[in-house]
């Protein structure tokens, strides 16, 4: 049985993981800094890259004794190699590294993107090609997904990531980072006519995507009310998500379009990233799939935010392939996938 651990540290998680073979997740801890954070209102890299360092022994430490499995037992050692915060990145390879070369097994330097591309492939029997939206707090674009390490992409984000816009619609009304799971909470009391947003790139052709002028209209619409109350306070976010979901189908038809043209037989569209794990988003491009005639498919909530069983994930699939690394792998702040 192939045995992979996987560690991630890009952003905010300090994680790791145990995976098989077959599947199986023998263990997944996820240590989230968001309280360190929280008093800034966003991730900051310095204390990110300090805090990995602190828990990373530990972490690595608790996954291989919930997985009860020795580091000699290992098949390889899967890391996030970039993109990402580039001081947490080092810290995560450098850890992979050195169990790497103390143990001699090889050593995978995973694309974040790619573990959440290829997450769904662990849980659900999806073959490829398949179509992929991946919305995160940094990521924002549609890929197709031809094979391991083979992507192409069709369109992403001219500014804003989904997630961010949905942090920063938070932080505007005073709610706590990460916003995106407040603003859904908030938006399930409220009513979403109640106020009319400007829907990005409507009509335009393409699959790209655009959410600084929703942003700045939520801003302005919260300085007009000036001390937003509970009430307006649901209504807002109701009407930025339903904003949201109209843009997001909109664009996601888009990229079905020329993804059909050119796989008419491939059936599954894919939903990763953080905002995935938004019921309503999930919804909407759950009734544009069947347009199409195609199933959404999405990881477990807990799959689709940062962890570290989705690297090592990508890197069993990159075993399995023969695609190891050299541990003169430098780590990367920047890594697109296509
Ligand atoms: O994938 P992830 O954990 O980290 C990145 O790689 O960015 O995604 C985190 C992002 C944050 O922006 C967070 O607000 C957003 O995902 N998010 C949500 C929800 N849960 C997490 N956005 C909207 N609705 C949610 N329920
Ligand atoms: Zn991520």
């Amino acid at each position: 049985m192939t045995l992979i651990l996987g560690i991630e540290t890009s952003c905010d998680e300090t994680a790791a993981a145990v995976i098989t073979g077959e599947r199986e997740i023998r263990s997944n801890v996820v240590l989230s800094q968001i309280e360190a954070h929280v008093p800034y209102g966003g991730v900051v890299p310095e204390i990110a890259a300090r805090a990995h360092l602190d828990h990373i022994e530990d972490v690595v430490a608790r996954a291989m004794d919930d997985a009860g499995v020795s580091l000699q037992e290992l098949d390889a050692i899967a890391v996030t190699g970039g993109p990402g915060l580039i001081g947490g990145v080092i810290v995560g390879v450098m850890t992979a590294k050195a169990i790497a070369s103390v143990t001699g097994k090889p050593f995978i330097a995973v694309n974040h993107l790619e573990g959440h591309a290829l997450t769904v492939r662990l849980t659900h029997d999806v073959p490829f090609p398949f179509l992929l939206l991946l919305v995160s707090g940094g990521h924002c674009q549609f890929l197709i997904v031809k094979n391991v390490g083979e992507y192409e992409k069709l369109g992403g984000t001219m500014d804003d990531a989904l997630g961010e816009a949905f942090d920063k619609t938070a932080k505007m009304m005073g709610l706590d980072y990460p916003g995106g799971p407040a603003v859904e909470k908030l938006a399930r009391s409220g009513d979403e006519r109640a106020y009319t947003f400007p829907v990005p790139l409507k009509g335009r052709e393409g699959c790209d995507f655009s959410f600084s002028g929703l942003k700045t209209a939520v801003r302005l619409k919260v300085q007009e009310i000036g001390a937003v109350d509970e009430r307006q306070m649901a209504d807002i976010c109701a009407s930025f998500q339903y904003t949201v979901g109209i843009s997001v189908a909109d664009r996601t038809r888009h990229a079905m379009q020329v993804f059909c043209e050119r796989y008419p037989k491939a059936k599954h569209f894919v939903l990763a990233g953080g905002v995935a794990a938004n019921q309503y988003v999930r919804g909407k491009l759950e009734t544009v799939a069947a347009e199409f005639g195609m199933e959404l498919v999405a990881p477990p909530i807990k799959l689709c935010t940062d962890n570290a069983a989705m690297i090592a994930w990508a890197g069993l699939e990159r075993f399995r392939l023969g695609m190891l690394d050299e541990l003169n792998f430098e780590p990367r702040a920047r890594w697109p996938l296509s």
